[in-house]
């Protein structure tokens, strides 16, 4: 979803406060020596467990969410997966009207709540859905706090999140109440989760709307959701808490161009709905689908085509990567991921899966035809098609 600034990343664009957390806290766990090959996970203390994702359908097919729980008693909360940040925030009973369409986390409910008395801002690079980011239009105001968290049946106990006290009006409409990160150092939650034994990865599985049943796999990859092997790939060194991995080149219906066919790091963001490039990159991809994609200035970042045009264009998207063994493979767009819909100021014209941005991001409109596996013992992603 977004992105909140570095160091983080939903992408995260910023975060600002009296004291920015829990991420701060120098993470030394011992990950790295964790094997987790796919049919060899080693029993530990802790099994894999599901967590079902619902889609937020709403025009566009492109961002999912699950249930948590904070608090003794536990309160419910649906959030995004993002692996594009690295904290929880959740809408609480602090947060006026602007939240009202949301569940509020009632910390005078729970026996185990800590209040940690720390405001900050934190604002994110992408927002939820196709829409541009303009300014500081995706915002949230925090209170520090400490509580229980549970997912997936698995408890953390006194977890470091934040209690979301306002909202730009952005996140109004959305169905789910907060975001819980899932970066690639491991947030808090997976971190608390690893420590307590369970496998240091998680699986995606993001189906589309038609197909459903989506679902994460946390500390386990399910084999029964994707054809073929799963093709790893090791994360660039020092790549800290990004999910991100180095492509060497971006195919458009089978062709390339001398600015296509350039090294440059895609990050991973579970939380992004469309893909993001540099204005130039995404003008070479869409000179190479249909002159008549064009950017629309009423919202800037974005391109669009008549919609009357739109289904009938080819559009395939490949981009490479190099795997374990050095080997390029390539992770592809369907055709079909082209439209993301209507603009809502001129429904005629249809939106593009492209924005212009300062991110370099790969988002839902790719992960949503691969299983993918986020290992962060080891540092590595790896794909294989759901044929989705
Ligand atoms: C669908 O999106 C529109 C535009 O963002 C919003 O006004 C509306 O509330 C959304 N509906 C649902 C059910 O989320
Ligand atoms: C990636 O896709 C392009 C365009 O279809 C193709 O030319 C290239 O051989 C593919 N690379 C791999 C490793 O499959």
């Amino acid at each position: 979803m977004m992105l909140p600034l570095l160091p983080l990343a939903l992408l995260v664009l910023s975060v600002a406060g009296a004291s920015v957390e829990p991420r701060a806290k120098p993470t030394k766990i011992s990950l790295s020596s964790r094997k987790v090959d796919r049919g060899t996970i080693r029993r530990r203390a802790l099994n894999p467990s599901e967590v079902p994702l619902a889609d937020y359908f709403n025009g566009t097919d492109l961002q999912w969410f699950g249930e948590i729980q904070i608090g003794t008693p536990p309160q419910p909360f649906t959030v995004v997966f993002d692996t594009g940040s690295s904290s929880l925030e959740v809408t609480s009973t602090s947060c006026g009207t602007v939240c009202n369409r949301q569940k509020k986390f009632d910390p005078s409910k729970s026996s185990t709540f800590v209040d940690g008395g720390r405001t900050s801002t934190i604002t994110f690079g992408t927002g939820v859905g196709v829409d541009p980011v303009i300014g500081n239009n995706w915002r949230l105001s925090l209170r520090s706090a400490t509580d229980t968290v549970s997912v997936g049946g698995i408890a953390a106990k006194g977890l470091s999140f934040f209690l979301i006290t306002d909202q730009t009006p952005t996140f109004s409409p959305d169905p789910f109440d907060g975001i819980q990160g899932i970066a690639a150092s491991g947030s808090s939650l997976m971190r608390a989760l690893i420590n307590q034994g369970l496998p240091s990865l998680f699986s995606l599985f993001l189906t589309p709307n038609s197909v459903g049943n989506a679902e994460m796999t946390l500390g386990g990859i399910d084999n029964s959701k994707f054809q073929g092997d799963l093709v790893f790939a090791p994360m660039p060194a020092g790549t800290g808490a990004t999910w991100q991995l180095t492509s060497s080149n971006i195919f458009v219906n089978g062709q390339s161009s001398t600015r296509l066919a350039r090294s440059r790091t895609f990050i991973f963001d579970s939380g992004t709905s469309n893909i993001v490039l540099p204005q130039a990159d995404a003008v070479a991809i869409y000179a190479l689908i249909s002159p008549d994609i064009k950017p629309n200035n009423a919202e800037p970042g974005t391109f669009g085509i008549a919609c009357n045009r739109i289904s009938t264009l080819p559009a395939e998207i490949s981009f490479t990567f190099t795997d374990s063994n050095r080997r390029p493979f390539n992770l592809t767009i369907p055709s079909s991921e082209l439209s993301v819909g209507p603009f809502r100021s001129n429904p005629s014209l249809c939106q593009t899966l492209i924005n212009a941005d300062q991110f370099t991001l790969i988002g839902a409109s790719l992960l949503k035809h691969y299983y993918s596996v986020w290992d962060i013992g080891n540092q590595r992603m790896g794909f294989a098609p759901t044929g989705f």
